[in-house]
């Protein structure tokens, strides 16, 4: 079956375009709605989103494989996206990537063997003050990632909770 919007999504969707000045540049709203319904952006969705904003499929599968955000194909229930870039990497990121291929037993696309997980690694995702840092279903954060921590964060998906999105402490620069 052909997937569609239902009416309440349809609405949502002219709201969000009422906010743009046309609707193709809506389409980056429109296709994180999309994921979040479909789980990721098959060809089918990806005509579905062109139709609904009424631009080319070709339009929004450029940007649907631009960016890294929105995924094509989705290889595990909850992506776990672990930042390995500079900072990141030298402050622990190398080896809670090694924790976790060994924790969840992934394979060489970082799957594991109940598809429940797949792990990417990705790219700065801006919070270097607090390394390494894990995005959970490109949603998410967890900062300072320790194994303990990524052992909650296990249990909690296990249990199909999403973890909250941890807030970074923002230290005081003004003179005291
Ligand atoms: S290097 Fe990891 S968040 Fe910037």
């Amino acid at each position: 079956m052909e997937p569609q919007f239902s009416e309440a999504e349809q609405a949502r969707i002219e709201d969000i375009c009422r906010r743009y000045p046309t609707r193709q540049s809506a389409v980056m709203a429109v296709l994180w709605l999309a994921q979040e319904k479909f789980g990721a952006l098959s060809p089918p969705v990806l005509r579905l989103v062109a139709e609904t904003l009424g631009i080319p499929t070709s339009h929004v599968e450029g940007v649907a494989t631009f960016y890294t955000m929105y995924l094509t194909e989705r290889k595990g229930k909850y992506l776990l996206e672990l930042c390995t870039c500079f900072t990141c990497g030298e402050c622990g990121g190398r080896e809670m990537w090694d924790y976790l291929m060994q924790k969840l037993q992934l394979n060489d696309e970082g799957v594991s063997p109940d598809g429940l997980f797949w792990l990417r690694e990705a790219e700065c995702l801006g919070a270097c003050d607090t390394p390494p840092v894990l995005q959970i279903e490109g949603r998410r954060m967890v900062f300072n990632l320790t194994p303990e921590k990524a052992d909650q964060v296990i249990d909690m998906l296990r249990r199909g909770e999403l973890p909250p999105f941890e807030s970074v402490p923002v230290r005081n620069s003004s003179p005291q």
